[in-house]
């Protein structure tokens, strides 16, 4: 590759302004487009759907562009790695093929017990086999753990109380409760522990592991109410030790790496692992062919390393030559949320306290804002802004990831004050 590259990144999230801010402090990057983008400042906006692979070949062609990297799940589930396959830009992402692992829970499943690797136990059911999915729940014990096969906006998992629960909400996804994508559902042993999440990059050959973190799902403190997109993640997590990761390696990363190799299924590009720690054994919840977010938002600062450079090495098929290299401090990220968020919420809001100074320890990263014609920043989305902050200790980094998310300000803000609390 050149030594100057131009890149694409696709995405518009908290994940994306994380990676745009990573790729901007490279001495090897030329310039940096984000589509469709938001208001953070570390590259040039274009308006472009990233589901629209004729207009993002159009653009590529127009501007120079040297690689793709791919945020979210939808473009890499619909295939644009291979719409670009022959072309000379590089996508960093894996093919339809490899991004079955998230597109599909019972391909992953599947591949986790051809492969040996450490998984609940489950079933997968369909219309026709709904008996034998109510025969499988009554063998299970609560709760119950139900998934859409397909992706359902990462709200495709339930996890039913009772019995009776489960049963309901089996005949509900079966009858389109999640469209199509749940015409299939994984019916799965509930496993009781704590969760982080492993990056993995690979160019196919090799591969490096970036930073552990962890994430903060439920929008109430101490993990209460329903289900988020993030409300915050930490990093480093102190149970994901030597020994843990020795595990994770061993039983969980390489046995996926060598079984998409075995299988014939070409993947550059990142792995997450969806872990959960049951007594000191890791398990996989599940696969996702994306960098996570709000984890990207505390791995990024954490990778000390250049990341255009990584990329380059997957791009090329030579990571096995090149380095990651961790920073020391601890990292943690506080999610600014709307009013309402996760149901409805308001939009538009002008946002204040964003240019203050907090300091060479904390960062800001956009998710869903947007920058007004007049030049005001309001917000566009959810999960509105990522505050995030290093510390010698994860006490100290979120203490001050708290105090500029008290800073920073919108009707309706909301944020958790709990992030990385149970980890002290
Ligand atoms: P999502 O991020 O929407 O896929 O949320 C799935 C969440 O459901 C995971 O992060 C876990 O907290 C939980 N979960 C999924 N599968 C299991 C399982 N087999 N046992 C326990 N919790 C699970
Ligand atoms: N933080 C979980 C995810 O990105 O799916």
């Amino acid at each position: 590759m050149k030594d100057i590259i131009n890149i694409l990144l696709l995405g518009s999230g908290g994940r994306e302004c994380a990676i745009a801010w990573k790729l901007s402090r490279s001495p090897r990057l030329g310039t940096l487009y984000v589509a469709p983008g938001n208001a953070a400042g570390f590259g040039r906006n274009v308006d472009l759907d990233p589901m629209d692979f004729e207009a993002v070949r159009e653009f590529t062609d127009s501007h120079d562009i040297d690689m793709i990297v791919v945020g979210p799940e939808n473009p890499l589930v619909a295939g644009i790695a291979d719409f670009f396959e022959g072309h000379p830009v590089k996508v960093i992402g894996p093919g339809k093929s490899g991004a079955r692992l998230e597109g599909s829970k019972e391909f992953a499943k599947e591949f986790m017990v051809r492969h040996g690797i450490p998984t609940a136990r489950f079933m997968s059911v369909t219309d026709e086999t709904r008996e034998q999915g109510l025969h499988f729940l009554e063998s299970l014990s609560a709760p119950y753990v139900l998934k859409a096969d397909g992706l359902a906006a990462g709200k495709g998992v339930i996890i039913a109380p009772s019995l009776a629960d489960a049963k309901d909400t089996l005949g509900d996804m079966l009858d389109g409760m999640f469209g199509n994508a749940s015409a299939t559902v994984v019916i799965e042993e509930f496993l009781t522990g704590i969760e982080c999440s492993v990056f993995v990059v690979t160019d196919g050959e090799d591969y490096k592991i970036l930073p552990v973190a962890k994430d903060y799902k439920r929008v109430g403190e101490r993990d209460l109410g329903p289900n988020t997109g993030g409300m915050g993640s930490v990093s480093p997590v102190p149970f994901a030790d030597e020994e843990f990761m020795h595990k994770v390696v061993t039983r969980i990363v390489e046995p996926t790496l060598s079984g998409l190799k075995d299988e014939g299924i070409p993947y550059k590009g990142f792995i997450f692992l969806g872990l959960i720690n049951v007594n000191g054994e890791p398990y996989v919840i599940e696969y996702n062919v994306r960098m996570g977010d709000p984890e990207t938002e505390v791995v990024m600062p954490r990778l000390a390393s250049d990341l255009v450079d990584l990329l380059e090495g997957v791009a090329d098929t030579t990571l096995g030559i090149k380095k990651t290299e961790e920073d020391p401090r601890a990292a943690v990220a506080v999610m600014l949320t709307s009013k309402g968020y996760p149901g409805q919420y308001e939009k538009g809001k002008p946002m204040t306290g964003l240019d203050r100074d907090f300091g060479p320890d904390t960062l800001l990263f956009h998710a869903g804002t947007k920058t007004e014609a007049d030049g005001a920043i309001v917000t566009a989305g959810g999960r509105v802004l990522a505050c995030v902050a290093y510390g010698d200790t994860i006490a100290d980094a979120a203490s001050k990831a708290k105090a500029a998310a008290a800073e920073i300000d919108f009707e309706g803000k909301y944020f958790r004050r709990d992030i990385a609390a149970d980890l002290l």
